[in-house]
């Protein structure tokens, strides 16, 4: 149970709070690459608590500028990117990539007036099929290469949905394993009874034996015994992380996944699955296979959860708990270890910044930073590949072109025009 003030400690992402100025010591993915793939194309993104327009220039270069226009405050998301910014629609005010007004069409020649206006602008990178945005003190540190986004011989997908609430309660979810048994496993067999679909389709509901929770370089690392299993099984040996602070690693031999935490602001998360598919042994993923990307549902036409996928099922949970869950009014028991683990080391990691320091996974060397590799079992639940054959039951069911991927990792053809 935590105090009110300590529960707004934990979620609000503002850029004068504390947890919002740890938040921005990272990269955080805001887009997909092929979103702003066009020269001239904007979106406007928000993202911990600010309002930006993301923007492909004429140079072909990203920018992030503040979404409105100093003049009189127009949304520069229908602005018109040129050689070297972004023109404001209305009366033609120039920004350039740090936000700076660089020309006012109708103002004096020789006025002086756009030296004073900036409206703020933040670096931006692409990496594995997405773009980060930085918007911490300079300098930037690197944008790290977490395996999954360089990995050789992979499809990837990309599902994304706008969850409406705080993403502190989705990370917690990430650090709570026994939910598995229960919300993937028992729930899961009465969906499928209620929709009249066999039960034993779906066979999670082992109890949890052990769980426990190890910290590391660039985490903690999950583990959990089920019954049948013993320490020497890799869901315990191996485990997986979760990526200080806002990532979740996932999946087994089919299929790595991460699952990426966007705080938009203190009531709303934007969320990545982030799917690499593994060809079978022997077989070559075509090369530049374009990155599907697609939207997962959250609720059905009747307003209800979609609760017949693993991540639909997730998202019911993460959400009725409240915007912002309330924790001062949380019981939490011996199998929330994790969870407190993890307010614990966001609690450190706060101090950190107040005392100048780096915190956790801010990464400055570029040798450190060369395919960092995460830690996962590839043999989950002892079932030897279970998620690439429950890709129907995952978030990937929505990406248009899955039954090609799998053929495509059996070692099949590409036959559409993706
Ligand atoms: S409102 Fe943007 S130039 Fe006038
Ligand atoms: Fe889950």
């Amino acid at each position: 149970m935590l105090s009110k003030e300590q529960n707004e400690t934990l979620t609000q992402v503002g850029p004068n709070k504390p947890m919002g100025k740890l938040l921005r010591r990272y990269w955080h993915p805001i887009a997909a690459s092929s979103e702003v793939e066009k020269i001239g194309t904007t979106k406007r993104v928000k993202l911990l608590g600010e309002n930006l327009v993301l923007y492909r220039d004429k140079s072909n270069n990203l920018g992030l500028v503040g979404d409105r226009c100093a003049h009189r405050g127009v949304s520069l998301e229908y602005g018109f990117p040129t050689e070297c910014g972004i023109r404001c629609q209305y009366h033609g005010w120039l920004y350039d990539q740090t936000g700076q007004c660089v020309e006012q069409p109708n103002e004096p020649e020789n006025s002086t007036f756009k030296n004073k206006i900036n409206i703020g602008g933040y670096p931006v990178k692409e990496l594995g099929g997405l773009v980060f945005a930085y918007l911490g003190p300079a300098p930037a540190p690197e944008l790290p290469k977490w395996d999954l986004f360089v990995r050789d011989n992979v499809v990837r997908t990309i599902g994304y949905a706008v969850i409406p609430c705080n993403w502190v309660q989705i990370m917690e979810n990430s650090l709570d394993p026994t939910h598995l048994e229960w919300l993937h496993g028992h729930y899961f067999e009465h969906v499928f009874e209620q929709q009249g679909r066999p039960q034993d389709e779906w066979k999670i509901t082992k109890h949890h034996l052990k769980i426990g929770f190890d910290e590391f370089e660039w985490g903690i690392i999950k583990r959990r015994v089920l019954e049948g299993q013993t320490e020497e099984n890799e869901d315990w040996a191996v485990g997986h992380p979760i990526v200080f602070p806002s990532m979740l690693r996932v999946g087994d031999s089919g299929a790595h996944s991460f699952q990426i935490r966007v705080p938009i602001d203190d009531e709303n998360t934007l969320h990545f699955w982030y799917t690499c598919f593994v060809p079978k042994e022997g077989v070559q993923a075509p090369e530049k296979y374009p990155i599907s990307v697609y939207e997962c549902p959250i609720k059905d036409e009747n307003g209800k959860f979609v609760v017949d996928y693993i991540d639909g099922q997730d998202m019911m949970a993460w959400i009725t708990q409240g915007s912002v869950a309330d924790r001062t009014t949380e019981r939490l028991g011996t199998s929330d270890r994790g969870i407190i683990m993890y307010r614990q080391m966001l609690q450190r990691e706060l101090k950190k910044i107040e005392n100048g320091e780096d915190p956790k996974c801010v990464i400055r060397d570029p040798e450190v930073n060369n395919n960092i590799q995460l830690p996962q079992e590839e043999d989950k639940f002892s079932e030897g590949g279970l998620l690439s054959g429950v890709a129907k039951d995952w978030n990937t069911r929505y990406a248009p072109n899955l039954d090609e991927i799998i053929e495509i990792c059996k070692g099949g053809k590409v036959t559409s025009n993706l």
